[in-house]
């Protein structure tokens, strides 16, 4: 499902050159589900948003069930990814000043769904994920954990394929990492697909498949990334 071909990214600033991604080839398939490990700066997050249609790559393509997403028009693209991808942040990204619920409803606001609809999938979602007594509450007013499950539900909101997650686990305790990972089992037993950046041994080996970066380049060998992951 998802082909990259020739990919060159790098990055210029003040004369310097950054080579911040390069794959000849790389695939992942409906309903794989990836760990992605390796240092910091070695190019994780230039990964994911390349796959997630947002960071268009120097050369090379990117393919998605067969089709070239740089190759799509601006607005084409935007449209798939709000209904084929699911992103989950390190930084929730939630709206301060709208609630749970609300901000829940975003996506579905954006797919244009009638509000009464937007309101019942949004609480649906939230109790979900164990939520359905926050759903009033604003950001500022949830813990850090209940914060990525409004996160989460949102991200499922649009019943996407895909989950992109850059480090979904990174600042939780672990009674919260628990339930994030489960839905992510969850949503891998149902036959879809999540590629993972993760520091966290653990959560990397719930994947079926573990990749390494390390300046730039992907490499798949096993038995040290789980070791070393952190
Ligand atoms: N907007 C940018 N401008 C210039 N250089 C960048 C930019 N974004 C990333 N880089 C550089 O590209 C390389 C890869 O960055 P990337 O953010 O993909 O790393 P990462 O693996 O996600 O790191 P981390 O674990 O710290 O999040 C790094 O060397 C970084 O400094
Ligand atoms: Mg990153």
């Amino acid at each position: 499902m998802y082909e990259l071909q020739n990919i060159v990214k790098s990055y210029r600033r003040r004369q310097q050159e950054v080579l911040a991604f390069h794959a000849e080839s790389f695939t992942v398939e409906t309903g794989e589900y990836v760990a992605v490990v390796g240092p910091s700066g070695s190019g994780k997050t230039t990964l994911l948003s390349m796959l997630g249609g947002m960071l268009s790559p120097d050369t090379g393509r990117v393919v998605y069930d067969g089709q070239s997403l740089y190759d799509l028009a601006v607005a084409e693209r935007t449209q798939w990814r709000r209904k084929a991808i699911g992103f989950v942040f390190q930084t929730f990204n939630l709206i301060p000043y709208l609630t749970a619920v609300e901000n829940v409803q975003v996506p579905l606001f954006l797919h244009g769904l009638p509000s009464a609809e937007q309101r019942d999938r949004a609480a649906a979602l939230l109790e979900q994920v164990g939520l359905a007594e926050r759903m009033d509450h604003k950001p500022g007013e949830l813990s850090t954990g209940q914060q990525q499950r409004v996160a989460l539900a949102r991200t499922l909101a649009n019943d996407p394929g895909v989950i992109l997650a850059d480090e979904p686990t990174g600042n939780l305790d672990p009674d919260s990492c628990e339930v994030v990972l489960s839905l992510f089992d969850r949503f891998v037993s149902d036959g879809r697909t999540i590629i993972m950046v993760t520091h966290d041994p653990a959560a990397a080996r719930r994947a079926a498949r573990q990749v390494k970066l390390q300046n730039g380049q992907i490499s798949e060998p096993a038995d040290d990334v789980l070791e070393r992951a952190a």
